[in-house]
């Protein structure tokens, strides 16, 4: 039995496409468990920038890809992907629950009416629908893939949505046809998940978002609206917990958000700038500058405790390089009170101010010379950069065993 999840620690973006792509290499089925199209993927093979909305990142590895019932499913993103990983020669049939409830134009117009609403107060979504999707499905008038292809009660549900919204609940048909072209591709994925698990096949759950971004566990209200964290393997792919036997956590070098919300070590300045430069950290799925920060150990412990992580893939280490000191927030002050694992209370965190260690830096070095690093393995990195990565281990007890210095597949060493 071989499921592997794979959570995000920090606020998404952490890399985890690549992650997810590195583990599926051996895997029989890659598989999308929460959210949307609202995650944005990335896989860098032979120099080209493959980005995934809805499908896992992890199926540009050949392993099937598939989606939960507990997604909230863009079909046009679907397609759109299937499409994509044709162009590099991989012919997909992805395997989609007919549970899963599918996001519908109305969603996405209701997801900007709110944020306008909002004013102030924006969230700073991706507009992609996920909250009134989600929220649907909890009220239950949510439309699910299944329902798409049964003309009876696809038109009782959709005068039922149509009602309750007051708003036409836009092109229906488009979607019709999307779930009768994957007609085949739809099925009830727990029953073929447990089964193939059981026959000892490797299954990657591929997570989106981050920790911190949970409706549940993240820093409420600036959240997304699904459980991001490890339960939500189990409660969307209808998998018992004993049937995941490793939960990779991935975590960025840094941090970085995007959105609005508390970041108790962001960067406003002129460093924070050339950080976002570095790293290219702007949103997949939005275009957005991402706001960026030093590492904060405080959450990530809380993150790492509450997913159960085994152990962790370190991610874009190569872009701190140049850097004469590093800052690391190991613990925050709150109220003259000394924090060391910190729960994403906003409260909390407004308060909060963090506690620096200065790690010193290592040389700026160029993608030639991280792939010869890459090639060698890890006694080659800088004596400084591997002094960063064992004080972050150190700092959250659990193993680092993946360390990312590149954005392309092999620009990785094993520790
Ligand atoms: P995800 O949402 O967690 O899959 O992460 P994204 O794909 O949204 O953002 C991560 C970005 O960093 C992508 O553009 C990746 O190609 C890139 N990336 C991943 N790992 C590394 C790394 O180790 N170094 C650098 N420089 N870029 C990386
Ligand atoms: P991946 O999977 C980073 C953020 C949005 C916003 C909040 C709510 O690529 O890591 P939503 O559209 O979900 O209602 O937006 O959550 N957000 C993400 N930030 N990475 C993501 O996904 C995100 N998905 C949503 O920016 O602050
Ligand atoms: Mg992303």
């Amino acid at each position: 039995m071989t499921g592997v999840a794979i959570i995000g620690l920090q606020w998404g973006d952490e890399g985890k496409g690549k992650i997810s792509y590195l583990l599926s290499r051996d895997a029989e089925y890659v598989v999308r468990f929460q959210g949307g199209a609202n995650a944005g993927h990335t896989v860098v093979l032979d120099g080209r920038e493959l980005r995934f909305n809805m499908l896992p990142a992890g199926s540009a590895s050949g392993a099937r890809p598939c989606i939960a019932s507990g997604t909230v499913v863009d079909l046009d993103e679907v397609i759109e992907e299937i499409e994509l990983l044709k162009s590099i020669g991989i012919d997909v049939k992805p395997l989609i629950s007919k549970n899963a409830n599918v996001v519908l134009p109305v969603h996405k117009e209701l997801d900007e009416m709110i944020e306008k609403l909002r004013s102030r107060e924006l969230i700073g979504t991706t507009r992609r629908g996920i909250g009134p999707a989600y929220s649907d499905k909890a009220l239950r008038i949510g439309i699910k893939i299944v329902d798409l292809l049964d003309p009876e009660v696809l038109e009782s549900k959709v005068k039922l949505l149509e009602d309750f919204h007051k708003l036409s609940i836009g092109d229906i048909e488009k979607s019709v046809r999307i779930a009768e072209k994957l007609s085949e591709n739809t099925c009830d994925l727990e029953i073929i998940l447990n089964e193939a698990l059981d026959e000892g096949k490797k299954i990657v759950f591929e997570g989106a978002q981050g920790t911190l971004l949970d409706i549940d566990q993240g820093t409420y209200p600036y959240v997304t609206s699904s459980n991001t964290t490890i339960g939500a393997v189990f409660t969307s792919c209808g998998i018992g917990p004993r049937k995941i036997s490793e939960i990779v956590g991935v975590m960025k070098a840094y941090t970085t958000r995007v959105g609005a919300g508390v970041f108790p070590t962001e960067l406003r300045n002129e460093e924070g700038s050339i950080l976002r430069e570095k790293g290219r950290e702007y949103g997949t799925t939005t275009g957005r500058p991402r706001r960026v920060g030093w590492l904060d150990i405080p959450l990530l412990r809380y993150s790492i405790m509450i997913n159960s992580i085994d152990w962790v893939a370190l991610t874009k280490l190569d872009v701190l390089s140049g850097l004469r000191k590093i800052p690391i927030c190991v613990e925050y002050d709150v109220d003259g009170k000394t924090i060391r694992i910190a729960s994403p209370n906003v409260k909390m965190l407004e308060k909060a101010t963090p506690i620096y260690s200065y790690l010193d830096g290592w040389p700026d070095l160029g993608r030639e010379e991280w792939r010869k690093i890459t090639l060698r393995g890890w006694d080659a990195l800088p004596e400084n950069a591997r002094t960063y990565v064992e004080t972050i281990e150190n700092l959250v007890g659990k193993p680092i065993k993946l360390v990312s210095v590149g954005a392309a597949a092999r620009m990785e060493v094993v520790k």
